[in-house]
């Protein structure tokens, strides 16, 4: 093996091993939501929810950590190691339904699932729209 050779090899392991360091780091920022929860459509979107379920799920199950106006300011919100997104940004509500849909149902880390909390799925939308109304 000639220098040159040996230079490249050195190059292209010493790459792999600072992917695979950074790797961990830079996922955890992004959260990809599969394609078929991301297309998935609203069936209740513009629905009128008279009875304000969405806002009363919200404030049992949301508020201590997204805080009253979703600025991720709720009281728990501090002891938590992960930032709380905040859902009157632009960069939260340029999400689709079928995303939001996804990450309040099946959380992550720190996020809670809510799977078995919010069984009915006429709720977990109604939730979905009432997240979308803190956009201000
Ligand atoms: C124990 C605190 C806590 C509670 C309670 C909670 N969340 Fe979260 N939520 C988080 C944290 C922390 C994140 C960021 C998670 C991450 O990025 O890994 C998050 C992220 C989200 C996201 C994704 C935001 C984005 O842009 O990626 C949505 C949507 C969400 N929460 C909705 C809800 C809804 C709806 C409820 C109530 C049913 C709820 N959360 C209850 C802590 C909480």
């Amino acid at each position: 093996m000639n220098t040159r050779t040996l230079v490249i090899v050195l190059i292209g392991v010493a790459t792999l091993f600072l992917m695979a360091f950074i790797k961990p780091f830079s996922t955890s920022e992004s959260w990809e939501v599969p394609a078929k929860y991301k297309k998935m459509k609203n069936p209740y979107a513009g629905v009128e929810d008279s009875e304000r379920v969405g806002q009363t799920l919200y404030v049992v199950h949301c508020k201590s950590c997204h805080g009253k106006t979703g600025m991720g300011d709720g009281t728990k919100s501090k002891s938590l190691k992960t930032a709380i997104p905040n859902f009157t940004s632009e960069e939260f509500q340029c999400q689709t339904d079928g995303e939001l849909y996804y990450k309040t149902i099946f959380g992550r880390d720190e996020m809670p699932s809510y799977e078995k909390k919010i069984k009915d799925d006429e709720d977990r939308w109604l939730l979905v729209n009432y997240i979308r109304t803190l956009n201000k």
